[in-house]
């Protein structure tokens, strides 16, 4: 019989809740919270709040589209960090009080292993080949950049990481620098696809081992536009395509020279891109250009499944609850992976 399996999410700005029948996704709900682009970032205060306003709705379109009554969940898994601890403890005590009052399992899900392991959900009628362990994996999201070898679901190496800024936070400052709305990693996507790439050339860092930084490309990024802004005014609206084509190029350079790196250091035959940054059209393709100059096999998750969304806390849920891997509500959310309490 099918283990249904609830899934939550609320550690940053999206309230999400999904529901696999095992590993195929049933549903999968995501309500956006617009309250912060007009602050350039996200305010925690008001995205615990907007939490708590959606987190019923959420929970219940997402039981009514999967056409499972609550009776027959099997467990409920959520976030449990890192994140925003306010966003956190909305979906966790949620979570906490449902599993509860229905006398089921409770999982907790570490949200990074989360995003890694998005890739082994599927869409009904819609199985799609899945790497194989161990591989390589390159998490980039709106926190966080890693270089991971997963060895099992939830036996991950770090092999390297960011000193500073993640990948998707220099996405978000770019398009903050340009006057462009916050999340600014679609807009400069989009923009990127009709700009010339090569038309601005900006620096990246050199760093030793797998290791990553953002926060001087960003640096030299704004004092770029702001010189030119000097001589003129108009500098960004008469260039807004190339400067966002030519500052997704640095920021993928830069992600894949340390992935061709790695490939060099690490025979791994498979591997995987997860987290926001992973919707990137440029960072797909060039992945996969990778690939094929390589022979590696690719795996990309579908876009749904790129940022942040319930369906990844439910296959964890899923792969958790094949081997009775269930918390407590006494469990604690951690708002970094160095403050997870074991
Ligand atoms: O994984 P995610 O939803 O949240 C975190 O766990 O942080 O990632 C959000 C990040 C944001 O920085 C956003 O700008 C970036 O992912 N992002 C993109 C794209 N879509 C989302 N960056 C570049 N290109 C995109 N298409
Ligand atoms: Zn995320």
């Amino acid at each position: 019989m099918a283990k249904y399996i609830l899934g939550i999410e609320s550690s940053c700005d999206d309230t999400s809740a999904a529901v696999l029948a095992n590993t195929i996704i049933l549903s999968n709900v995501i309500a956006n919270q617009k309250v912060h682009s007009e602050y350039g970032g996200v305010v925690p205060e008001l995205a615990s709040r907007a939490h708590q306003q959606n987190i019923i709705p959420v929970i219940d379109t997402a039981l009514k589209r999967a056409k499972i009554s609550k009776n027959e969940l099997s467990a409920i898994a959520y976030t449990n960090g890192p994140g925003l601890l306010g966003s956190l403890l909305v979906g966790s005590s949620f979570a906490k009080a449902m599993a509860y009052s229905l006398d089921i399992p409770l999982i907790e899900v570490d949200h990074l292993q989360a995003h890694v392991l998005a890739i082994f959900a599927d869409k009904p009628d819609e199985e799609k080949p899945k790497p194989a362990f161990p591989f390589l994996c390159l998490t980039v999201s709106g926190g966080h950049t890693q270089l991971l070898k997963v060895n099992d679901y939830f036996d991950m190496d770090l092999l390297g990481g960011t000193i500073d800024d993640a990948a998707g936070e220099a996405f978000d400052k770019a398009a903050k620098i340009l006057g462009l709305p916050y999340p600014g990693g679609p807009v400069i996507n989009k923009l990127a696809q009709d700009g010339n790439p090569e038309r601005f050339s900006f620096s990246i860092a050199h760093l030793p081992d797998l290791q990553y930084s953002f926060s001087g490309l960003k640096t030299s990024f704004l004092y770029f536009v702001r010189d030119n802004l000097k001589e003129n005014p108009n500098f960004i609206a008469e260039n807004l395509n190339d400067l966002a084509a030519s500052i997704q190029a640095a920021i993928i350079r830069s992600l894949t020279d340390k992935v061709k790196e790695a490939i060099r250091c690490y025979d791994l035959k498979d591997i995987a891109l997860a987290g926001g940054v992973s919707a990137n059209s440029g960072l797909r393709n060039a992945m996969l250009e990778i690939g094929e100059k390589y022979r590696r096999n690719i795996f990309l998750p579908p876009l749904e499944l790129t940022t942040d969304n319930a369906a990844m806390i439910a296959i964890c849920g899923y792969f958790k609850h094949l081997t009775g891997d269930f918390s407590t509500i006494r469990s604690v959310p951690y708002s970094s992976a160095r403050q997870r309490v074991p």
